[in-house]
């Protein structure tokens, strides 16, 4: 396997991820992830990333690295972004092999390399914002520090002669690459592929940073950037200005209500609430809102989360379970106030036995999520005529609601 060029000296070097290992252990990633490294060669020569031991990473890695004639022993720097493992798992070992290196990266990021590797101070070089670093022959680093994107140690490199940015997990996405690393040689009907993957990996990884985000696109905003290589997902050099646009909006999502759409989740025990989903629904349908239906627990919450992202408006139809909300969607509901999903229009129903308790929780778990509760609703077993009436009107009533929502982002 060849290293990719991206400029003059400058290669991306990494793997395609297929497995069914969880992402974080947590997150489901069945079109895989990529891990991109970048090999930056002047008279001297950086990586900038690195890869965990997953996959065959970094056997791809090496071999890449020698298609362009550079043996770990040659690397003067390895220049770590981010701590987190899916970029750092492999620096063990590089750190052996790689016997004339010097690692560079936040002060942040050096306690971590300590705690998670063991490596020494004099391992590491700490780097700041503003500071440079000249490789020779043209090539020069300039690194800037951007805080909880996605750890609090993460910062970007930039490279002055091609006018890269290496943004790590900013701009990020989820999903194996198809054929090319480079978002102009993707087809445009792989494009809906390429931002599901984006939004989920946005949702699942990112939102709870957003306000990080915006500032970090802010700071950057004076660079001039022809390319945006992150460690994940596509490489942009067409329209990077493409995927600065959907991270700037899925950022904004978490500051106000976010696209006229609806995300309805719902969990039944024995058919009772599902009676009331398929009357909330017919509501729904009669204002023509895009709809994105999960059942809990059987869909994964990590689509769940992506797709509640996006969306202005929250239906959640759940019974009562032993006097609170039935488990998975109680699973939902938290990470979504993890995550911070905020700024949303809601709508609660759901059948109880005998004293109800669902809707208590429900109200006490959201009381800070800034979420306009349009009703939360309880109906005693089996849901009346008049029950199922009130379902269509309340379906109707949340979907013109977020109809009046204006699209923010096509
Ligand atoms: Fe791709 Fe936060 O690591």
């Amino acid at each position: 396997m060849k290293a990719i060029k991206l400029s003059d000296g400058i290669h991306w070097i990494g793997a395609n991820i297929s497995t069914n290992d969880l992402f974080e252990g947590i997150w489901p990633i069945p079109d895989g992830v990529t891990l991109n490294s970048y090999l930056v060669q002047g008279e001297k020569t950086a990586v900038i990333d690195l890869v965990r031991d997953w996959g065959g990473a970094p056997t791809y890695v090496l071999s890449q690295m020698e298609s362009v004639g550079i043996k770990p022993k040659d690397l003067d720097y390895v220049i770590l972004n981010h701590l987190e493992p899916d970029h750092t798992g492999w620096l063990d070992m590089i750190h052996i092999i790689a016997e004339n290196a010097k690692i560079l990266t936040t002060e942040k990021g050096a306690e971590m390399a300590k705690a998670f590797y063991n490596l020494k101070e004099e391992d590491i070089d700490v780097v700041k914002s503003g500071d440079t670093l000249d490789l020779g022959n043209g090539k020069n680093l300039v690194f800037e520090e951007i805080p909880h994107v996605h750890w609090p140690e993460t910062m970007v490199t930039y490279e002055t002669s091609s006018n890269t940015l290496f943004s790590c997990d900013a701009f990020g996405s989820f999903g194996a690459l198809k054929g090319s690393i480079f978002d102009d040689e993707v087809p445009e009907a792989d494009f809906d592929y390429y931002e599901e993957e984006t939004l989920r990996y946005y949702a699942n990884i990112v939102g709870p940073f957003s306000t990080h985000v915006l500032k970090a696109i802010d700071k950057l905003g004076s660079l001039e950037i022809d390319m945006i290589a992150p460690s994940h997902g596509l490489i942009w050099r067409g329209k990077p200005e493409r995927i600065i646009e959907q991270y700037v909006a899925y950022a904004n999502y978490s500051k106000d209500y976010a696209e006229p759409e609806i995300t309805f989740i719902w969990g039944s025990m024995y058919g009772n609430t599902e009676r009331m989903v398929r009357a909330v629904l017919k509501g729904i349908a009669k204002e023509e809102v895009p709809v994105h239906i999960f059942h809990v627990p059987e869909d994964d919450v990590s689509y769940i989360l992506g797709q509640a992202w996006k969306s202005a408006g929250l239906v959640f139809g759940m019974p009562t379970y032993e006097y609170k909300m039935f488990p998975p969607m109680r699973y939902v509901i938290d990470l979504l106030a993890q995550k911070q999903a905020r700024y949303k229009k809601v709508l609660r129903f759901g059948s109880f036995g005998w004293s109800g308790g669902a809707e208590r929780e429900f109200s006490d778990k959201i009381e800070r999520l800034k979420w306009d509760l349009l009703e939360s609703f309880d109906f005693k077993g089996a849901p009346t005529q008049e029950d199922l009436e009130k379902g269509i009107e309340l379906g109707q009533k949340i979907a013109k609601q977020v109809n009046e929502i204006p699209r923010k982002f096509e």
